[in-house]
């Protein structure tokens, strides 16, 4: 949970500082608000951060995803390739916009392969939602090669992925569009919240109106202003968005102290015999989020998984079984209940959910032990948690503790 662990004065001076004028909205109320845009704020330090033209802070990383598709344009009867280990927002953002979400595999980076979306294609493609899972950067060339040949949009989410870099470019900003989180559980968090950044400052607007019941911003009367495109409400309030100001600005100080752990934990376990990792193209743009460990097969990555958590060791994830992280769990997705009409339900499904074949995922994920990295743990408690780790382990795949 690493920014809640550095929760101290600076996210209460930030919120009190919203407290004292009282206006909790992001929009309008100069005379009273004492020129505080915390909401702004967070735009700009997201942009100087990751080098985005344009950034918008909104309620989550969810409502940042549907923005970020909305405004690269992709809605009624679009196929959008994505992948089956993500959250299951990233899946709900394509049936909500009138997509239709087509499934590729991934490889051992847990992100989607070319080659596989690449066979996923069809005539109807429009997107590619590429999420950069569990802290680092999915392959990019050979995806934005295969962009670029068959004049497809990037979309990302990179929910998971703030503080995460490809060879020097921030991930994000590689689509048209993308999308970060900031709620309760990630590098940053303003408790809920989401970021919505893109090089393109016609797209920005979309957004910004789309976010925002389609107001164009425009004035300063806000009961006046132009509605440009039909919208709804993805608004941050200012109160978040003061906490994720003062969480931006210790990223890069999260993001070491997990990097530096998370080696500390590797260096621990690895000469195991038949441990292996997740492939990350480029190692230096890890964000250090989680220690993803592979195990030979799925039955010893359960028995891994239990023997961790019997020995204490903290942040133990198995998204193999995870209801919302894996494609196996979703049921209810391959089924397309919902509350109401989508446009899957008239349009068709563009593939059988029920009989698809993702062996590269079911491989993968079966094998996959991801331990999140602290950022506040010293590195005496963090060689203890290594300690541990390699007992549990070494107690499925021998190799001394
Ligand atoms: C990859 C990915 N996309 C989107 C989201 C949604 O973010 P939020 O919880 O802020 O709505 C998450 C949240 O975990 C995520 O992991």
């Amino acid at each position: 949970m690493p920014g809640t662990e550095l929760f101290g004065d600076e996210e209460r001076r930030e919120v009190m500082e919203v407290l004292e004028t009282g206006i909790l909205f992001r929009y309008g109320h100069e005379d009273r608000r004492m020129d505080r845009w915390k909401a702004r704020e967070m735009e700009s330090l997201v942009c100087d951060y990751t080098g985005a033209g344009h950034a918008l802070a909104v309620s989550s990383g969810s409502t940042a995803v549907a923005c970020a598709l909305a405004a690269a344009g992709i809605g009624y009867g679009d196929e959008v390739i994505v992948p089956p280990f993500t959250y299951l927002a990233t899946i709900e953002a394509v049936l909500l916009a009138g997509g239709l979400p087509v499934f590729a595999d991934i490889d051992d980076t847990l992100c989607l392969d070319a080659a596989s979306v690449r066979a996923a294609l069809t005539p109807n493609t429009k997107a590619i939602l590429l999420v950069h899972m569990c802290g680092a950067a999915a392959d990019m060339d050979p995806l934005l090669e295969l962009c670029r040949d068959r004049d497809l949009v990037l979309v990302e989410d990179a929910g998971q992925a703030l503080g995460a870099w490809y060879h020097g470019r921030s991930v994000g900003r590689f689509g048209l569009t993308g999308a970060f989180s900031f709620d309760f559980f990630k590098i940053t968090t303003a408790g809920e919240g989401g970021v919505f950044v893109t090089d393109d400052e016609s797209r920005y607007r979309l957004a910004d109106s789309y976010a925002d019941h389609g107001h164009d911003h425009v004035g300063d009367n806000r009961g006046m202003e132009e509605h440009p495109i039909v919208g709804f409400n993805y608004r941050i309030s200012e109160l978040h968005a003061a906490v994720g100001v003062a969480q931006m600005r210790k990223l890069e100080r999260i993001r070491s102290a997990k990097r530096a752990n998370k080696a500390r934990l590797r260096d621990a376990v690895e000469d195991l015999p038949g441990l292996d990792f997740r492939r990350m193209p480029d190692p230096e743009g890890d964000s250090g989020t989680f220690l993803n460990l592979l195990l030979p097969d799925s039955e010893s990555a359960e028995a891994a998984v239990a023997s961790m958590r019997a020995a204490g060791v903290p942040g133990v994830n198995y998204w193999f079984t995870n209801m919302y992280h894996f494609i196996n769990q979703w049921d209810h997705v391959k089924n397309l209940d919902a509350a109401a009409p989508l446009a899957i339900h008239s349009l068709g499904s563009p593939q059988d959910y029920r009989a698809l074949e993702l062996p590269g995922a079911q491989e993968v994920i079966g094998r996959l032990v991801s331990i999140g990295v602290g950022c506040s743990w010293e590195p005496e408690n963090t060689d203890r948690i290594g300690e541990s780790l390699r007992e549990s382990l070494a107690s499925v795949l021998g190799g001394g503790a």
